[in-house]
């Protein structure tokens, strides 16, 4: 239908609206033992409410960029833009959902209180419910009032998965966020995130080491190759949604997965 009017971009989750922008991003640290060349030539494109796992070997670059996308990390060449905005301007707006490895608990706050602290931080009044939601969710109601340091690691990666959802935000950031968990833990938290993910569509990007985890969340995996980090590769996931128990054991799934393998484990494997 012709219009006169341009059209407006949508600001529901979906559609082709802008999500995550990143052009010929590069990273280099200055250490006094010279510069190391983190990342180099990286782009790649999200729409608006994408679920994108990025995976690669150890020191690829994978946290790197989820420093910068999280506007934790604003010395770069390049561009890098979240929604529109630069990741920096969105992480002050309290946009942002991050489980990072280093993301830790405040240890003098209870698991309660630490889920109380990003509305704290944005200045809203803490929903309470909401919270409880997801405690229940993680499995740790029973340890609201436990301290930090009275939780397992993956006690603790669990909450800080509960922490980065709580004020369902409009994009999130997972690096390694069930590393610390056991095969069955981690497996019934991939089926949760996907609940999460599919009821509010944030913009979510996830670094893992596990294909399947990968393939099982996501709507395409970057494969990154190291030294200097970059895309080595990207994979379309065609499955619908919801994925179920069934689908891990779809041949499709198994294809899927046994493509990225080879990328990253195969002869051209770094
Ligand atoms: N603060 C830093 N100073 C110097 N080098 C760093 C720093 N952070 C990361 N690096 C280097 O950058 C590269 C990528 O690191 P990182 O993004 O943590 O990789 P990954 O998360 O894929 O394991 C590695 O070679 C690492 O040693
Ligand atoms: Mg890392």
């Amino acid at each position: 239908m012709a219009t006169d009017r341009p059209t407006p971009v949508p600001t529901s989750p979906g559609g082709n609206a802008p999500g995550v922008q990143v052009n010929d991003l590069e990273k280099v640290f200055h250490t006094r033992s010279g510069d190391v060349t983190a990342l180099t030539d990286v782009s790649f494109a999200m729409s608006r409410g994408d679920f994108v796992s990025i995976i690669g070997p150890s020191g690829c670059g994978k946290s790197t960029v989820m420093r910068v996308l999280g506007g934790l990390d604003t010395e770069f060449s390049g561009t890098a833009t979240i929604h529109g905005q630069s990741p920096d301007a969105v992480r002050r707006a309290h946009r942002v959902g991050v489980a990072f490895q280093d993301s830790a608990m405040m240890p003098w706050r209870t698991v309660r209180g630490n889920l109380e602290l990003p509305y704290k931080i944005a200045g809203e009044t803490v929903d309470t419910s909401r919270v409880d939601e997801l405690l229940e969710l993680v499995g740790l109601s029973n340890f609201a009032k436990a301290y930090p340091s009275q939780l397992s690691g993956g006690m603790r990666q669990r909450a800080s998965i509960a922490r980065a959802l709580v004020r369902t935000p409009e994009v999130l950031l997972l690096d390694e966020p069930f590393g610390a968990l056991d095969d069955v833990t981690r497996q019934r938290m991939n089926f949760e995130l996907q609940d999460i993910w599919l009821a509010s569509q944030p913009t979510t990007l996830m670094v893992t080491h596990s294909i399947p985890e990968a393939v099982l969340l996501s709507d395409r995996v970057i494969v990154m190759s190291g030294r200097p980090g970059t895309i080595a590769a990207v994979y379309e996931v065609p499955i619908p949604r919801p994925r179920t128990a069934e689908t891990l054991r779809s041949p499709e799934f198994h294809r899927v997965v046994d493509e990225i393998s080879d990328i990253l484990f195969g002869e051209d494997a770094q």
